[in-house]
């Protein structure tokens, strides 16, 4: 769905992104299915308008382990400030109150355009 609406919309920007618990993918074999990676940070984060943020935020920790990785070889060459927390910003998301229901731990990755 994203990868259409970038496909149709190829000038747009945005002041808040926010990712909440994308489908994980658990299993190795299938990480390349994940909806954020590399490219796709690098892409949020050139069409985040300055003083604007991206917020990720998953109770799958390997997913939150590499888009940090991800976030922080980007960081080498934009100009962003990155936030680990483990508190939601906004609203309880159905997915969120499932992680809190079976007790997962949830991280959120505050991403910020300076
Ligand atoms: C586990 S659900 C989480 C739903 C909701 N964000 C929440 O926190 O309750 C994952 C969601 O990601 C959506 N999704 C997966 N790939 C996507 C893509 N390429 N573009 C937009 N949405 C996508 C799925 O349709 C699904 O609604």
């Amino acid at each position: 769905m994203f990868q259409k609406f970038i496909e149709d919309f190829n000038n747009y920007y945005f002041y808040q992104c926010y990712i909440f618990f994308p489908d994980p993918w658990p299993k190795k074999k299938h990480h390349k299915r994940r909806l954020v990676n590399y490219e796709f940070l690098k892409e949020l984060i050139f069409r985040c308008s300055p003083k604007g943020s991206i917020i990720f935020g998953t109770d799958n920790y390997n997913y939150f382990k590499n888009v940090k990785k991800c976030t922080n070889i980007l960081k080498k060459h934009t100009k962003i400030l990155i936030k680990h927390s483990k508190k939601t910003p906004t609203v309880l998301t159905k997915y969120h109150n499932r992680a809190i229901k079976l007790r997962n731990e949830v991280n959120f990755l505050r991403i910020d355009k300076i």
